[in-house]
């Protein structure tokens, strides 16, 4: 075993690969293992592995790498004594070997999908080698499906083409498959033919195109076709689909129907109906929609339609009848027909008879009759007014014994059975003439004195009654159909109150009459009734108070008395301050010296005290009358 100073890294691992393979080995031989194929993609960086085994205490190796072409290999890398060596190649500048010997080809091209040969010397003990195979691969772009967009008739004599699937820049060329809703289409000779067609580009790159020639049926307007291109990449297959595409299937019309289409089942007059005529071929077939003429002979209306579709706006009873749609198929030369029949339902000829106005008298009687045509039986109902209670069913309406209040509208409502919507209603105005009736409220009305009182009188007539007051003053009338009100407006007058008013209603069959009495109203200020214990009460109560009222006048009066009395004595000094005494000086200068001798008269001055309510030092006194005499 030798060790070169200048055999650096890829000399030392050597060294230790070599030590490692005779430990563990036992061979004699120089053994090399490669894989048998290595896969790279286009413009990436190829790895070739090579390992080998040394029979124990070689000592020298060396490594050359070559490529095979046409049988004859060329050197392209080698390895001698640790030392490495690019030949002058066209690989020079894109190999390179690393640690474990393997070697690497970067920016890999299609060219280099060839042999590469590893090969091991170690001296006398011999030679060994192996090799690998590399393989280049492109993955395509993903496959583009063209339609053939101009349709495609079921009747069409070859085999017609459906699409078309294109792959571009594939290495090794791949493969295209067709499907038919998700199911894969194989070539049979009368059926399905696919032609495909292999491009090899000037980059050495395959393009793959694939044509799908497929009879269709009348079912494939909804079949959806696509194709799917496959390759192998690292020895596992891979594939990419395209977008689904549909065809335009061209077939002729098997069936044929005519629809008729109305806001409800029941077509009344003045909805709007289409009659729609449907085929199923495609494209759909030119109809022709038709009226059939009921009659000695039936005869056909040409109708004009666009498109098989025909509008009725505002349909008539005279539209009903047989509808005819009709088409021919050119390609089968077969005509088709499917009918509909229409009825419009109506409601006509409404008469109440007899025709009002009516006029009545009271108590007599009268029989409605109502009448009308329409398509189905009719039910018929009687309402006097529009919105008022139900009287009857049926044609007829008998009234018997009318009253005034039997006057007004009757009104005859038909709708037509099974037909929800359509119905019409006709009314008569009957008139009961009555002579007046005035109705007996307030005849009694409590008033005021020279106020200005509104009377009300309500009469009942037909025809309408006038009505006058037996007196002058402001009138308003409000008449409502028979009923008549009457307000009089009048001031309160003493002769008012005694004669009282008259409301007179007339008309041509006769009057009726009102006396309304007026009475005053009682006031709050009229004497109450005797006995009425509240008002009494409140009596007493003024009377007491009128009394302690008195009493306190008198009392205020008696003590007004003692006190002036007591003041004309001179005992009550009006006020106790100096300047009093110094305004008056000279009455009081008197009175002071008395009192102040008079210091034997306990009484007097007793009572002095107590008007005063306060002793005064003598002295004081005396001192303050000295000065004013100075
Ligand atoms: C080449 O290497 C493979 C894989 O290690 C091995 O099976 C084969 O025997 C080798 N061939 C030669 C000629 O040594
Ligand atoms: C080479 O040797 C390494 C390590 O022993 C092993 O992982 C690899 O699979 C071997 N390669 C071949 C081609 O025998
Ligand atoms: C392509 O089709 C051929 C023939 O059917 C087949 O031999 C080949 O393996 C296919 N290739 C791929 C990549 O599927
Ligand atoms: C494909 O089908 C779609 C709807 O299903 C339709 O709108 C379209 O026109 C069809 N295309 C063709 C080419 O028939
Ligand atoms: C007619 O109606 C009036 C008043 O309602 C009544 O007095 C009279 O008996 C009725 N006559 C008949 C025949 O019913
Ligand atoms: C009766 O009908 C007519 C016309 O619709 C209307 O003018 C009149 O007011 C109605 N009379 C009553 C009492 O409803
Ligand atoms: C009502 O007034 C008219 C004139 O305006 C008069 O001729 C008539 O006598 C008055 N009647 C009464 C009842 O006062
Ligand atoms: C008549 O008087 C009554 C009550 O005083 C009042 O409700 C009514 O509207 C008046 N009618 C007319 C027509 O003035
Ligand atoms: C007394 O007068 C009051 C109101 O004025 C009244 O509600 C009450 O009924 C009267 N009582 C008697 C006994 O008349």
């Amino acid at each position: 075993m030798a060790r070169s100073g200048a055999a650096g890294r890829p000399g030392l691992l050597l060294a230790c690969g070599l030590l490692l393979w005779g430990a563990t080995g036992g061979a004699s031989k120089v053994e090399v293992s490669m894989l048998e194929v290595v896969e790279v993609e286009l413009g990436q960086t190829a790895r070739i592995p090579c390992n080998f085994s040394l029979p124990e205490a070689s000592d020298y190796a060396y490594i050359n790498w070559f490529y095979i072409d046409k049988r004859s290999r060329t050197k392209i890398y080698y390895m001698v004594r640790g030392q490495v060596f690019e030949v002058d190649t066209e690989y020079k500048g894109r190999v390179a070997m690393e640690d474990d010997f393997t070697l690497t080809i970067s920016r890999v091209t299609l060219q280099d999908a060839r042999t590469f040969v590893c090969q091991v010397g170690a001296g006398s003990l011999g030679v060994g080698e192996n090799r690998t195979k590399l393989h280049i691969y492109k993955t395509p772009e993903p496959p583009e499906i063209q339609v053939n967009d101009a349709g495609i008739p079921v009747t069409s004599k070859e085999i017609p083409k459906i699409a078309v699937c294109i792959s571009k820049n594939g290495f090794p060329a791949p493969n295209i498959t067709w499907y038919k809703n998700g199911s894969p289409l194989w070539q049979d000779d009368t059926k399905i033919s696919i032609l495909s067609t292999l491009i090899k580009e000037s980059s050495g790159l395959y393009t793959v195109s694939s044509t799908l020639f497929a009879r269709v049926s009348r079912e494939d307007r909804q079949s959806r076709f696509h194709c799917a291109v496959s390759y192998c990449l690292l020895g596992a297959d891979q594939t990419a689909v395209s977008e689904k595409v549909n065809v335009t299937v061209f077939y002729s019309t098997e069936k044929l129907s005519l629809v008729i289409r109305s806001p409800q089942p029941q077509v009344r007059e003045g909805d709007e109906v289409t009659l729609h005529c449907e085929g199923d071929g495609n494209p759909p077939p030119e109809y022709n929609l038709l009226k059939v003429q009921e009659g000695a002979q039936a005869e056909e209306k040409d109708l004009t339609s666009s498109n098989g579709v025909l509008i009725l706006r505002k349909v008539k009873k005279e539209d009903s009848g047989r509808y005819l749609c009709r088409t021919f198929d050119l390609d089968s030369m077969a005509s088709l027909e499917a009918t509909a029949e229409l009825s419009v339902n109506y409601l006509e000829g409404l008469k109440i008879t007899p025709e009002g106005p009516i006029q009545l008298q009271q108590g007599e009687g009268l029989a409605l009759t109502c009448d009308a045509r329409g398509s189905k039986p009719l039910e018929l109902r009687w309402k006097k007014e529009k919105k008022g209670k139900l009287l009857g069913h049926g044609k007829q309406l008998k009234l018997s014994n009318v009253t005034l209040e039997s006057s007004g509208n009757y009104s005859c409502e038909v709708s037509v059975a099974g037909v929800p919507g359509l119905s019409r209603s006709k009314q008569v105005y009957v008139a009961v003439h009555a002579k007046p009736q005035i109705s007996p409220k307030d005849s009694l009305v409590p008033v005021k004195q020279n106020e200005l009182v509104t009377l009300m009188c309500r009469a009942t007539a037909l025809p309408e009654p006038t009505i006058t007051w037996s007196i002058n003053g402001t009138v308003q009338n409000h008449i409502d159909h028979h009923h008549i009100i009457s307000n009089l407006t009048v001031q309160v007058t003493p002769e008012l109150l005694q004669s009282g008013v008259t409301c007179m209603a007339t008309n041509k069959l006769g009057t009726s009459s009102l006396h309304i009495t007026l009475q005053l109203r009682t006031t709050t200020t009229s004497p109450p009734p005797i006995g009425n214990t509240t008002e009494q009460k409140t009596q007493e109560s003024k009377g007491v108070i009128i009394v302690a009222v008195i009493v306190c006048i008198l009392v205020i009066a008696v003590l007004g008395a003692v006190l002036y009395f007591l003041h004309k004595k001179g005992k009550i000094p009006c006020n106790r301050t100096g300047k009093q005494d110094i305004t008056r000086p000279d009455a009081r200068k008197d009175e002071i010296v008395v009192e102040v001798k008079s210091d034997k008269l306990p009484e007097e001055a007793g009572l002095l005290q107590g008007a005063n309510s306060e002793k005064r030092p003598a002295g004081d006194q005396a001192e303050k009358y000295i000065d004013l005499r100075n």
